[in-house]
């Protein structure tokens, strides 16, 4: 089904757990995303961005993942990533995207606040919870490697007044964490720890594509309530699909298709698993 309101992130802060929320570009990597989801019976995100609508288009992606939502056995939320502008903010509202997200990390921080407080207006007026970004997470989300990786810290002194002028309902931070796989990267999880005594609502990590198992179960307990996942599903997807393409059978959708969403849906049943207490692989 798909999960409307803040049902999904509050019952995450609740249960101790994050929600993987992952991007999708297609048909096939929306249905690994909620075929891994389901078959774990967790609730999962599925969220696009402007890489994403360029590809396949705004309104074509959002009908097929809410479709998909809606009939899926588990909770499905679908969410705008990194949104720069209010008018795609409130075209995705209105197209029924569950939550969104709007990214003013690239603003002086006194027009970030104020971006981010009419977006919140803008979701809330329809139900929508929304995410704003303090501090500026390097990297590209849409590259996998070598795309800018400069990014400036998330200051734990401003993240009070910012979640309090903004009105957010979660709070992507930047602590070391950067989009795509590029340089071995270290998490501050000295800074993480005091935005989170900081901080009124849920936090979240984007970026979380390369960093080891052991480090993506620590965030959760520091917090972080929603781990944002796109390189690794892309290079998965591309992978099956080379392996699809190389089969003697290689000209129907099942032969070349089906490998590259099983791929999909494989590694995000692995990340989920390490996003709930109850589910670590060597438990
Ligand atoms: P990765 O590509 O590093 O997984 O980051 C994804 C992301 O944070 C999308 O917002």
């Amino acid at each position: 089904m798909l999960a409307r309101g803040i049902g999904l992130l509050t019952a995450a802060v609740e249960r101790g757990y994050a929600l993987g929320a992952f991007t999708t570009y297609n048909l096939e990597v929306t249905q690994g995303i909620i075929a891994a989801a389901e078959r774990l019976g967790k609730p999962v995100i599925v969220q696009a961005g402007a890489g994403a609508f360029s590809y396949a288009g705004r309104g074509p992606l959002a009908a097929m993942s809410l479709a998909m939502a809606a009939s899926s056995r588990v909770a499905v939320g679908i969410h705008l990533d990194h949104s720069r502008n209010l008018e795609e903010i409130a075209s995705c509202i209105e197209l029924g995207y569950s939550s969104v997200m709007i990214d003013g990390s690239f603003l002086p921080i006194e027009a970030n606040i104020a971006i981010t407080r009419a977006a919140v207006d803008l979701a809330h007026g329809s139900g929508v919870w929304a995410e704003g970004e303090l501090g500026a997470i390097g990297g590209d989300e849409n590259v996998s490697v070598g795309a800018n990786p400069e990014s400036t810290m998330t200051d734990p002194a401003m993240v009070r007044t910012f979640v309090e002028e903004t009105g957010v309902d979660a709070l992507a931070v930047a602590v070391g964490n950067v989009h795509g796989i590029s340089t071995p990267v270290e998490i501050d999880l000295a800074r993480l720890s005091a935005i989170h005594r900081e901080c009124t609502v849920p936090l979240v990590l984007h970026g979380a594509s390369g960093l080891p198992d052991e480090v993506i179960r620590t965030v959760v307990g520091l917090g972080v309530a929603k781990i944002n996942l796109n390189t690794e599903l892309r290079r998965a997807f591309f992978e099956g699909l080379r392996d699809g393409l190389k089969g003697a059978e290689a000209d129907s959708f099942d032969a070349v298709m089906r490998p590259a969403r099983d791929a999909v849906e494989q590694i995000v049943e692995s990340k989920l698993r390490l996003l709930w207490p109850d589910m670590h692989p060597a438990d």
